[in-house]
């Protein structure tokens, strides 16, 4: 009998523990946060938090060397803030726009197709490392911009640019 209480004790407490960990390692972004523009129509789509975390380590591993904390390495003037995506022609603040972006990049204006020389999945012979990313995966980079951007004043912001 004692020992079935010991038992018990035990796992109870191991299983609180254990609940404890994984409260504490998983990312739990508040709804309000995950909640982003979908299209240039005013809809939006709701991320799941694991969706969230997926789309952090895509974007990390194939975006961030050039797009850290959604700055622009080498064209600063071109970051992925809201206030900068929205002033795009036409506007990239919605997931379907940034999916699209990375599909096809174009300039700024629109009237310039970048594909030689913006990652892209349209040239993959040009861009390997861009062949693995299905099209969930490009939504889901760009939920992460989109969750960035509501979660982090300092996202693509350009006067906090440190040269
Ligand atoms: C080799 C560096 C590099 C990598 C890697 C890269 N980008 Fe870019 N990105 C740029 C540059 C440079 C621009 C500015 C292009 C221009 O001149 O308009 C840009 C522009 C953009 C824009 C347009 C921003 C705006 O405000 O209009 C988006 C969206 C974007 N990148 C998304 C991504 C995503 C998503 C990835 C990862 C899949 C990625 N980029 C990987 C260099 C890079």
């Amino acid at each position: 009998m004692l020992k079935r209480l010991i038992l018990i004790v035990f796992t109870t407490v191991f299983f609180a523990w254990q609940l404890q960990i994984s409260s504490v390692f998983a990312l739990d972004i508040k709804e309000v946060y995950r909640t982003v523009p979908l299209n240039d129509k005013g809809e939006t789509i709701v991320l799941s938090n694991k969706e969230a975390q997926v789309g952090k380590k895509l974007f990390v591993d194939t975006c961030a060397q050039c797009h850290f904390q959604g700055k622009t390495k080498t064209n600063p003037t071109v970051s992925l803030s809201k206030e900068v995506l929205e002033g795009a022609e036409p506007s990239r603040n919605s997931l379907l726009a940034i999916v699209d972006y990375i599909e096809h990049p174009v300039s700024y204006d629109g009237e310039q197709d970048l594909s030689l020389y913006h990652p892209n999945t349209d040239r993959t012979d040009l861009w390997p490392e861009m062949k693995n990313l299905n099209k969930e995966d490009l939504e889901l980079i760009s939920g992460y911009i989109l969750t960035q951007i509501n979660l982090d004043p300092k996202w693509g912001n350009l006067s906090l640019i440190d040269n």
